[in-house]
């Protein structure tokens, strides 16, 4: 049976760097605050490209990354929970910016929040064993900025604009990848955005932003159990021990989380990939830039065993473990 290997990584971000100090001059909020609570210090806000932008920079640098003709992909799948549009599916769009259009291809969009960019590659993963697919583009791209409430000072300094891109292929000599996905639904509403309202009066409904909430604490709360969850489950999974794993590469949502974690389970921090410092909280595209920035510090090597542990609005978490 074929299974998928990586055959390419690249993320892209917006140009547009913000730090701490920006923030604090339209925001009642400090450099101080967010660095020890989060441990973020400047995130990337987007002016002019939107997610679907993002997604094709980083899908051609996954795909000059791979050397491999991009006619040969046959699947696109954005995870991404702020789509250009409603309608078409942002996949849409990035398949016809890479000049991909006229090639038979699944695409869609997937929304799992901060998860999304794991179920995607659980997705993709089914659709290669199934061979209903042989070589896909996973991509997880936000513009996060377009629902951030910029009076709401618990979630704006939060959260940043990127994308970070897989290219995919079917090989009948891969390691089997393990996942793992669970959800709690009931608690959808300590993360979450504004809905949109329904509309019987017959007449337009004009500005709403659907603005992203959250219980911070809540989701902390739901965070330090869910990571741990993640890892211990696809590792049980796997035949492998939590000592064999060379790395984890988590959802970069906070750095205190992580540090519980690591705590609490007796591994090793310096073991966990952290780059929220520079990036913030991108949701579905946090782990694939994490990925990607890590493999070009060369912290990425062939044979390793890589975890991916996500985690977010749901309330889903999910993870990967990886034989490289
Ligand atoms: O991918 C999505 C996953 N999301 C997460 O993982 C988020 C998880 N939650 C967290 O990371 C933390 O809960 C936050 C960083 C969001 C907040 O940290 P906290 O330690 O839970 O703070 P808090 O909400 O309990 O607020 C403590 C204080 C409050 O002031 P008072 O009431 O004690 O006077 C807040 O108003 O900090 C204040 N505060 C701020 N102060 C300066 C809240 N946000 C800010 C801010 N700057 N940006």
């Amino acid at each position: 049976m074929s299974h998928p290997v990586i055959l390419g990584v690249g993320y892209a971000v917006p140009d547009n760097k913000v730090s701490n100090d920006d923030l604090s001059k339209v925001i009642d909020t400090n450099d101080e605050w967010i660095t020890e609570r989060t441990g973020i210090k400047t995130r990337y806000i987007s002016k002019d490209e939107n997610t679907s932008d993002l997604a094709v920079r980083a899908a051609l640098k996954a795909i000059d990354d791979a050397h491999i003709d991009p006619k040969v992909i046959d699947c696109i799948i954005v995870a991404t929970l702020t789509p250009d549009a409603m309608m078409p599916c942002t996949a849409a769009l990035v398949q016809a910016k890479l000049n991909l259009s006229h090639q038979r291809m699944m695409v869609f969009d997937l929304n799992g929040a901060c998860s999304g960019f794991l179920l995607a590659l659980q997705t993709v993963d089914a659709l290669i064993q199934s061979a209903q697919v042989t070589t896909a583009l996973i991509i997880g791209s936000e513009t996060l900025s377009k629902i951030l409430d910029y009076t709401d000072r618990g979630t704006a300094v939060l959260f940043g604009d990127g994308a970070g891109a897989f290219l995919v292929s079917s090989s009948s000599n891969a390691h089997p990848w393990t996942h793992f996905v669970n959800t709690q639904g009931d608690l959808e509403d300590t993360l979450s955005t504004d809905g949109l309202s329904l509309n019987a009066s017959l007449k337009n409904i004009q500005g709403e932003t659907p603005y992203l909430r959250m219980k911070g604490q809540a989701v902390f709360r739901f965070a330090i159990r869910a990571v741990e969850d993640a890892i211990r489950q696809v590792i049980l999974k796997s035949n492998l021990s939590l000592d064999e794993i060379d790395l984890i590469i988590p959802h970069q949502a906070n750095a205190r989380i992580l540090g519980h974690v690591a705590d609490k389970m007796n591994f090793p921090l310096s073991k966990f990939v952290m780059n929220m410092d520079e990036f913030g909280n991108t949701s579905s595209a946090s782990i694939p830039i994490a990925f990607a920035q890590a493999k070009a510090k060369g912290l990425i090597h062939k044979d390793m065993h890589v975890l991916l542990v996500g985690f977010g609005a749901g309330l889903i978490w999910a993870s990967s473990l990886i034989e490289l």
